[in-house]
């Protein structure tokens, strides 16, 4: 029976519940795109800034005032400032906007200039349809927060949607109200340099923090003046481009991308998301860009998205590229067919969708639903009602105290120490004023621009406070001695020689090093080679050779495979890119003024062999449990397991690890309930509002049983056996930030929604079957002792 064949069937929503089971084991199937369903999957998004009747009429009206031109060029979207990609666009910008050839501008420098564009909009143009100015707003316009993986490590959503809101101020000042963020891709593989944009590898944190975003942005009402877009990105699997090479193609199986890559869409788009990005790559044999079956049949069709859906950057004419089209003629039809409203760049829906509609290759019922996604975007917007900015908003001078300090908050919750080996009688850090004089060395100790991180709007290194000046203020010049020590990918013996001389000089060494922001981390800066670029890996060596204690602060993008560091240095530090307050932040955590509170959301390879390493892996059926790796298998039992035969299975550090300065204690997990209905259960994940409505709760004794505070963050995990689909070993479905005085103990509960035992079945439908659940409150995802309890039918 084909999809086609059994249309009459779409009688009830019984029928449909049932086709879209059918559906999930066919191919990608194009029909799809002409076959709009109501959502049954299982709860359709509920709120949107987007859906106001008083819109739609508004809406409405204007469609009908508009020629074909017009509504394609609504659809048409340009950079007018530096590429991100290839291609620089066009560059007769204020003639097309005066003819309505323009819906959307991004790459603007200034307020100044976004007025300029919008005086020709809406004064030039035939209807006066104002434009809409974006931009990669991703850590910060100006206040430049951490990179994202760094701001996810924090495990903290309110900081997340702080610094959100302050983008959203200082991008809406400069007219921007379109922010190209959050990027939300699920990444398992850390050769990818794109892993820096995201929130690592778990779909549950992955989806707290996408709300976070979204939040910040869009304030409580996208029409007010400070408010912007948010644009999850990128529609869908990007983060699972095959060997982590950029722009590379990605198998998922339909299982999986519901497990595990759509989660953080839906929970932005859930939020109110008003716009979506797709991505470039191709999923299980379909470019994203052109996929019916995420952009039309999920994203349409089951979760009812009623916002605008852009391309990313050309991917539409990269059709041709991908091979699946002749030109960009046929582009744009597939693009535009698939589900995307919006061109970014490429200038194929310019150059031919015109036609297109004329020739009844695109229907005129697809052009005016993508012209009333992006309409519908700007009136929610304010725009047509206050197109202009006040140029006046603009900050040019030093930023704003509040602004600062919560950069520096960020900044300093999102450090992950991962190592603090005693020196002496004390673990090295934290420092105090008895620690001597101090050796700073390495190419990240003096470095404003690359603290800024990849994408970092418009970020000023002269904001920057890098941490040999906020050291100096710390403990004065005459107790630190400085070297660079050469650059990131050259450096000389001398500059060597100097490094190590400096250090043998002082009391205690902090080595700064790792990648360089922009060139190896972020878009197309994918590296097949995790190590230290350039000489930084001898650096480390000859320096720790001197026998000072030796503190490396590692600035990165990634998780770095740095085997012989793990050994031999005593104090790691992953700080990422830190942003603005890298040297305050990085200062007060060294010191001991705020604990180190980090944990890390992807897991750390202890070699590129691992990788893709995760922790919510599968158990397979050999699973290596109990058995001694270390070693070559040296008996049946040891070698036909799940296993390396020269190299650990575990991570250097799981999922959810970060140390403090003290040491804590965690209770056995209880749980108040044996047994739980799996009926009763399912109907709570089907009614919309009341997902998360406790069923069960968990809760374990945290104790801080060293002598210093501890911020610690609390780990919920969840293990389903007995289930239709082989289910993860372990899944976080929860997680709490707390704070302990010495001595100080803590009881913390995880109230039990439906969601935290619910799966993707067999049939793709979410549902919680019945099973055994383990459940772990623990400090990381490889420690704790479980509790268990029974879902029954
Ligand atoms: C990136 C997007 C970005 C766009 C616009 C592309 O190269 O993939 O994430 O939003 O450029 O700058």
């Amino acid at each position: 029976m084909s999809w086609n064949s059994c249309q009459w069937l779409r009688k009830s929503r019984f029928v449909a519940t049932f086709l879209f089971a059918f559906v999930s084991f066919s191919p990608f199937e194009t029909v799809l795109a002409q076959a709009p369903e109501p959502a049954s999957n299982p709860v359709a998004l509920t709120s949107s800034p987007l859906t106001d009747p008083a819109i739609e009429r508004r809406v409405e009206a204007l469609l009908k005032q508009m020629t074909l031109d017009e509504k394609v060029g609504q659809l048409a979207q340009y950079s007018s400032g530096a590429p991100t990609g290839p291609s620089a666009g066009r560059a007769d910008y204020p003639s097309m906007i005066a003819r309505g050839e323009v819906g959307s501008l991004f790459n603007l420098d200034s307020a100044h200039a976004a007025n300029q564009y919008q005086h020709i909009a809406v004064e030039k143009s035939r209807l006066h349809i104002p434009l809409l100015f974006g931009l990669d707003v991703i850590h910060g316009f100006r206040t430049t927060f951490p990179v994202p993986l760094a701001l996810a490590s924090t495990w903290d959503p309110s900081i997340v949607e702080k610094y959100a809101r302050i983008a959203a101020q200082e991008s809406s000042a400069a007219g921007i109200r379109w922010a190209f963020s959050p990027m939300v891709d699920i990444a398992r593989d850390p050769r990818w340099g794109r892993i820096v944009e995201g929130a690592g590898e778990d779909p549950y944190l992955g989806s707290v923090m996408a709300r976070a975003y979204v939040r910040g942005y869009q304030g409580k009402n996208l029409s007010d003046k400070e408010s912007i877009a948010a644009c999850v990105k990128h529609f869908v699997g990007y983060g699972a481009a095959e060997g982590g090479r950029d722009y590379n193609t990605a198998e998922i199986s339909e299982h999986t991308l519901r497990e595990v890559y759509l989660p953080p869409f839906y929970a932005a788009l859930r939020e109110g998301s008003a716009s979506l990005m797709s991505s470039f790559n191709t999923i299980n044999g379909l470019p994203a860009t052109a996929n019916p079956f995420t952009l039309t049949g999920i994203l349409r069709n089951e979760w009812g998205f009623p916002g605008l859906v852009v391309s990313d950057w050309t991917s539409v004419g990269e059709l041709v590229g991908h091979g699946i089209v002749r030109d960009k003629a046929g582009a744009a039809q597939k693009a535009m067919t698939a589900g995307i409203d919006m061109d970014m760049v490429s200038d194929s829906y310019h150059q031919h969708l015109a036609n297109l509609v004329k020739s009844g290759k695109v229907s005129e019922a697809r052009l005016d639903a993508a012209v009333r996604d992006v309409l519908r975007v700007k009136f929610a917007l304010g725009l047509f009602d206050d197109p202009f900015t006040d140029e006046s908003r603009e900050i040019h001078g030093a930023l704003p105290k509040e602004r600062v300090d919560a950069a520096r908050q960020a900044a300093e919750r999102s450090f992950v120490l991962l190592k603090n080996s005693v020196a002496g009688s004390r673990p090295i850090l934290p420092l105090s004023s008895e620690s001597g004089t101090i050796a700073l060395i390495g190419p990240l100790a003096d470095d404003a621009k690359n603290m800024l991180g990849a994408w970092a709007g418009r970020g000023r290194p002269e904001d920057v406070v890098t941490l040999k000046t906020a050291l100096v203020q710390r403990v004065g010049a005459e107790k630190i001695h400085y070297a660079r020590g050469g650059e990131f990918q050259t450096s000389s013996d001398a500059e060597i020689q100097k490094a190590v001389e400096t250090a043998q000089q002082a009391d205690v060494v902090l080595l700064a090093l790792g990648e360089e922001a922009t060139e190896q981390t972020g878009e197309a800066a994918s590296r097949a080679h995790l190590n230290l670029p350039g000489r930084q890996q001898e650096l480390l060596e000859k320096v720790s050779a001197t026998g000072k204690p030796v503190v490396l602060l590692l600035f990165s993008g990634r998780p770095l495979t740095l085997p012989w560091a793990f050994e031999h240095v005593p104090a790691i530090v992953a700080a990422w890119f830190p942003g603005i307050q890298a040297g305050p932040a990085l200062v007060r955590v060294l010191y001991g003024d705020v604990p180190p509170s980090g944990k890390l959301v992807v897991s750390w390879p202890r070699t590129m062999g691992q990788i893709p390493i995760y922790y919510n892996a599968l158990n397979t059926g050999r699973p290596a449990d109990g058995v001694d790796l270390t070693h070559p298998p040296r008996n049946s039992l040891e070698k036909y397991i799940s296993r390396y035969i020269d190299e650990l299975n575990s991570p250097q550090f799981p999922f959810g690890f970060g140390l403090s300065y003290s040491s804590l204690e965690y209770s056995k997990t209880q749980v108040d309930s044996a047994k739980l209905n799996a009926s009763a259960l399912n109907a709570s994940l089907r009614r919309a509002a009341a997902d998360n409505a406790p069923h069960a709760t968990a809760s374990a004794n945290v104790k801080n049983t060293g002598n210093r505070a501890v911020d610690e963050v609390v780990q919920l995990y969840v293990r389903l056996i007995g289930t239709g689909m082989e289910e993860p070993v372990r899944k976080l479905v929860g997680f709490k930030r707390i704070s302990l005085a010495p001595g100080e103990s803590q009881t913390v509960s995880f109230p039990l929604g439906a969601e935290a035992f619910s799966l993707w079945d067999v049939q793709n439908n979410q549902r919680v079957e019945p099973s055994r659940v383990q459940l772990w409150i623990s400090p990381d995802s490889s420690r704790g002792l479980p509790a268990e309890l029974e879902i029954v039918e």
